[in-house]
C-alpha cells in the first residue's frame, strides 16, 4: 500500500474510534476486579479530611494528583480542539497526559499539530508521546524517535501492546515479532523513560517482567473491565466489509470477553515487586476505573497512579469541554479524599500501606 493511502486509512481510523467510543457499546462485559476489594471502615481515623495530601510524584515528577489521563487521540481533523481541551485540563490540575498513538505524525505531515497543541497548551506538566508495538517491532529509525519526542516535547514514550485489538482490527498489522529485542534497543536509545502499556486486555506479572528486563520504566497495566477493542475492531469490521463476523459465536463471545482484569494485573505486579530487581518500576493502575474509591483500591494493590481513558473522552465532549474534564477529575479526587478519610490514611504514602479485604 502507497504511504499516502496509509496514512489516510489511520485518519479516518482514529476519527472512527473516537465516534465508537462515544456512541458505541463498547465496554467489556466482565468488570475490572475492583468490585472484589473492600476496605475496613476506620472508626477513629484522627485526621482532618481538608488536610489530607493527594499529591505525589511520577517518574521523579511532582504532580498534584495520582491521577493521568490516558493516551487516545490525534491525527485527524477535530483531534487538535480534543487534544487541547484535554491539555488545558491537565495543565490545570498539574497531572500527567498521554497522548494518543503518533503513527499519523511518522506517516504523514498533516494533523501534526493534533500532537503538538497539547505541549503549547501545556507547558508544564508530564506529557507522554505514545507509538505502538507493531511499529516498534518493525524498528523505528532515530529520526522517527526523534520526531515523535519532539513534537510534544515529551517527558517519556509510551508504548502501547495491542496484540488483540490489531488481531480485530480490519487492516490490523499482526506482526509482533522482535518486538522485545526493538524495544530493547530503544529504550537504551532514548534518554527519557519508556512506559510500556496494554490498551485493555492487561499485562501480567509474566509479561510485566519481560517488558521491565527490556529496559521499561513503568507499566500501565490498562486491564480488561472498560473500554472493549475487540468490541471497537470487531464493529469497524462489520462496517467496512459488510460482512458478518470471521469468527465462530463461540470463538467470538470467548475472544470478546479476552483480557486480564485490571485488579488481577495489579496483584501480579504487587508479587513481582517484591524482589529487588523489579521494585523500581513504576505502575499505572487503567482500564475501567469509573470513580475514586476504585482509584484507592488501585494505589493499595500497587499502583502508583490511576489513568482512565474513555471517561476523560465523554466529558470532554460535554458542552463545558476542557471544564467538564477538569469537575470529572476534581470529584474523581473527591472519591479518593473521602476514602482516604474512612480508612484513615493522611497521604498517598500511607494509603498504600492501608489493609485491604479481599471478598470471597
Ligand atoms: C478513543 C480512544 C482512543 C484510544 N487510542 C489509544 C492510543 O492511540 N494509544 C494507546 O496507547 N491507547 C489508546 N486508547 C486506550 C486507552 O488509553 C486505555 O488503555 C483504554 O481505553 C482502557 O481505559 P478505559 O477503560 O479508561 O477507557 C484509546 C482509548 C480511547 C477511548
Amino acid at each position: 500500500m502507497q504511504n499516502e493511502e496509509l496514512a489516510t486509512q489511520t485518519i479516518e481510523r482514529k476519527q472512527r474510534h473516537v465516534e465508537l467510543c462515544l456512541e458505541g457499546d463498547v465496554d467489556f462485559n466482565k468488570r475490572s476486579g475492583f468490585e472484589r476489594y473492600e476496605f475496613r471502615h476506620n472508626a477513629v481515623p484522627e485526621l482532618n479530611l481538608n488536610e489530607i495530601d493527594l499529591s505525589t510524584t511520577f517518574l521523579s515528577k511532582k504532580i498534584n494528583y495520582p491521577l493521568m489521563v490516558s493516551s487516545m487521540t490525534g491525527g485527524y481533523n477535530g483531534a487538535t480542539q480534543v487534544n487541547a481541551m484535554l491539555a488545558e485540563a491537565c495543565e490545570a490540575l498539574n497531572i500527567p497526559l498521554g497522548i494518543g498513538s503518533m503513527r499519523q505524525a511518522l506517516e504523514s505531515e498533516t494533523h501534526r499539530e493534533s500532537f503538538s497543541v497539547v505541549r503549547r497548551v501545556a507547558p508544564t506538566i508530564p506529557i507522554f508521546a505514545n507509538i505502538g508495538a507493531a511499529e516498534v517491532a518493525a524498528g523505528l529509525s532515530r529520526a522517527q524517535t526523534k520526531l515523535l519526542l519532539d513534537l510534544v516535547r515529551a517527558d517519556g514514550l509510551i508504548v502501547h501492546l495491542n496484540a488483540t485489538q490489531e488481531l480485530f482490527q480490519p487492516e490490523g498489522n499482526t506482526n509482533f515479532k522482535g518486538v522485545l529485542a526493538q524495544l530493547k534497543k530503544l529504550c537504551r536509545a532514548i534518554s527519557v523513560p519508556v512506559i510500556a502499556k496494554e490498551v485493555g486486555n492487561g499485562i501480567s506479572g509474566d509479561a510485566a517482567k519481560r517488558l521491565i528486563d527490556a529496559g521499561v520504566q513503568a507499566i500501565d497495566v490498562a486491564g480488561a473491565g472498560g473500554t472493549n477493542w475487540q468490541k471497537v475492531e470487531e464493529l469497524r469490521f462489520t462496517e467496512q466489509f459488510n460482512q458478518d463476523t470471521r469468527f465462530t459465536e463461540g470463538g467470538l463471545r470467548e475472544l470478546l470477553n479476552w483480557g486480564i482484569p485490571t485488579a488481577v494485573c495489579l496483584e501480579e505486579l504487587k508479587r513481582l515487586r517484591r524482589s529487588k530487581a523489579y521494585r523500581s518500576v513504576q505502575v499505572i493502575a487503567s482500564g475501567g476505573i469509573t470513580n475514586g474509591v476504585e482509584i484507592a483500591k488501585a494505589l493499595t494493590l500497587g499502583a502508583d497512579l490511576a489513568a482512565l481513558a474513555k471517561p476523560f473522552l465523554k466529558a470532554a465532549f460535554e458542552p463545558e469541554g476542557a471544564d467538564a474534564v477538569k469537575q470529572f477529575a476534581l470529584r474523581l479526587m473527591n472519591d479518593l479524599r473521602a476514602t482516604m478519610f474512612l480508612v484513615g490514611a493522611k497521604n498517598i504514602k500511607s494509603l498504600k500501606q492501608t489493609l485491604i479485604e479481599k471478598k470471597s
